[in-house]
């Protein structure tokens, strides 16, 4: 039924872009608030929609304004929304975001209507589940939802991509040996390999060990470490000039999981998300910048792998 169902939260962003970000105690004045779509979530599943994926999102929003925008924002880039609950007793989840100038940024999330996401609504969305080649996850949802969804997906036979963020401290056996793959940035990598040293590789390594079946470590620029039974492979970056970071992840993960779907090997789906994360740096904000199939071949080629 579906290429792509992603599990997750959906934000909307509130940014301001600043020339330098406050300290403690102080006031910078930024540039006009920009509210756009974005959450971990839907981010994955609005990516994966642009680029042609059959993809579905079951999250929850308010029934505000911000919900309204959150579904628009789906419905356009393709995804169907049929599983989104509209939560009239809670708020839209929301991102304060700060963008500095050289791309990078801060968000503070208020999970809101997301942290209302549970079990049973995973239940209820079984035959869903199991009729998606891919499920994808992250961890804007209680933790005890996305270990729901996983555990559905895994008694279905539907493959799981994880990507863990924000990191927490630990991630149980149960929820890692699901991850297939596991898709972290270097931060998370360290975090969740108990590493503060080391190369990606290591990285990698040692999130196998604790029973990932996979790994992908994104490198920002740099590209992409991919790791699974056939090895260790490096994906070679694409440079380009970066606007706005937000979101950069999800786009890659979202793009991953649409080619994992369509029967690509880990290597070769990672070596095209990394094109769709790339493209989405260059513009501002999470899903308003990511492209579709058309945009992104007017992306620079990378190098051919030696
Ligand atoms: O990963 C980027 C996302 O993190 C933003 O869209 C924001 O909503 C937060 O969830
Ligand atoms: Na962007």
């Amino acid at each position: 039924m579906y290429d792509v169902l992603v599990v997750g939260s959906a934000n909307a962003d509130l940014t301001v872009r600043v020339t330098r970000r406050p300290g403690a105690g102080e006031t910078v004045l930024g540039t006009d608030l920009v509210e756009s779509a974005g959450g971990k979530g839907a981010n994955q599943a609005a990516a994966a929609a642009r680029i042609g994926g059959r993809t579905a999102l079951l999250a929850r929003v308010g029934g505000d304004a911000y919900g309204e925008l959150l579904l628009a924002a789906q419905r356009a880039a393709g995804t169907d929304v049929a599983p989104v609950i509209v939560d009239a007793d809670a708020r839209t989840g929301t991102a304060m975001i700060i963008v500095s100038p050289d791309g990078d940024n801060s968000i503070v999330v208020s999970p809101g209507a997301n942290a209302a996401l549970t079990p049973d609504d995973v239940a209820a969305a079984k035959d869903v589940i199991a009729a998606s080649a891919v499920l994808s996850l992250q961890l804007e949802i209680p933790m005890e939802t996305v270990r729901a969804a996983a555990a559905s997906a895994e008694e279905a036979g539907t493959r799981v991509v994880l990507n863990p963020s924000p990191a927490p401290e630990d991630l149980d056996r149960a929820l890692l040996s699901a991850a297939d793959p596991l898709v972290v940035n270097e931060h998370e990598a360290r975090q969740l390999s108990g590493r503060t040293d080391g190369t990606p590789a290591e990285w990698a390594a040692a999130l196998r060990e604790r029973g990932a079946r996979s790994v992908v470590v994104t490198l920002g620029g740099d590209g992409a470490l991919v790791l699974d039974d056939s090895g260790t492979t490096m994906v070679p970056g694409v440079r380009v000039e970066a606007v706005d970071t937000t979101g950069a992840g999800d786009a890659f993960t979202g793009a991953l999981a649409t080619r994992l779907a369509g029967g690509a090997a880990l290597a070769e789906a990672a070596r095209f998300a990394v094109r769709v994360g790339a493209a989405a740096v260059t513009k501002p904000g999470a899903q308003p910048s990511y492209p579709t199939a058309e945009e992104l071949a007017r992306l620079p080629e990378p190098p051919e792998q030696p």
